[in-house]
């Protein structure tokens, strides 16, 4: 494992679930991020994927000091650095690209690429990458594909994303190549928009037991 992963790992600090949050609203997010950790579960991804995304990433980092804000669906350099400024602790993307592997060589913050395929996760290990998001989980193969993975790829660790809920989270908890999984079940749309955020923190505190 490398010192980034180390590192990246020593932050999550054995959570089970990262939940994978879309703030459209830039209010909610942060009783959200403190619904989340109040439940359980302090490391969270906020994706670029509303106009707001990077200012929630800028007021959780600066006025919720029990989170650990991460940035998602990050999808080239640019928004690397953009996240990584606006006080991303560590970033996700989706996928692996040349530009995103050097971004993230050049910056302290540790990066989860994506990978599903025997091929980018053999570009992942050329560039000392050893801590990825098996994106999308469920629709690629589910657990039995992650699992066949773990013989030929013994360095590797994961965390699957993609289709993941409460039910079916403990299929990939167990496997182990799985450190954690990623998932939006724990904040779903509905309870955001209304402020629901004690339903938020009882979904939370659910996940953060999972094994
Ligand atoms: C992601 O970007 O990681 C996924 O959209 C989260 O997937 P989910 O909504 O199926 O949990």
């Amino acid at each position: 494992m490398t010192s980034k992963t180390q590192a990246f790992l020593t932050l999550l600090a054995g959570q089970p679930v990262i939940p994978v949050l879309k703030i459209d609203e830039i209010e909610h997010a942060v009783p959200l991020a403190r619904a989340l950790a109040k439940g359980g579960l302090p490391a969270i991804e906020i994706t670029l994927r509303t106009p707001v995304a990077l200012e929630a990433i800028r007021r959780v980092s600066a006025e919720v000091e029990e989170a650990v804000v991460g940035a998602g669906t990050i999808l080239n350099s640019r928004q690397f650095d953009q996240a990584a400024k606006a006080g991303s602790r560590f970033i996700v993307s989706p996928g692996i690209t040349g530009t995103v592997i050097d971004a993230a060589a050049s910056s302290d913050v540790p990066l989860l690429p994506g990978a599903i395929t025997p091929g980018e996760m053999m570009t992942a290990l050329d560039a000392g990458l050893d801590f990825l998001k098996f994106f999308p989980a469920q629709q690629a193969g589910g657990a039995a594909f992650l699992k066949a993975l773990a013989s030929p790829f013994q360095e590797l660790r994961f965390c699957p994303t993609g289709g993941i809920t409460s039910q079916n989270a403990k299929d990939y908890l167990g496997l182990p190549n799985v450190l954690c999984v990623g998932g939006s079940w724990v904040a779903p749309d509905n309870l955001v928009r209304s402020g629901d955020w004690s339903q938020i923190e009882t979904l939370a505190r659910e996940a953060s037991t999972l094994k």
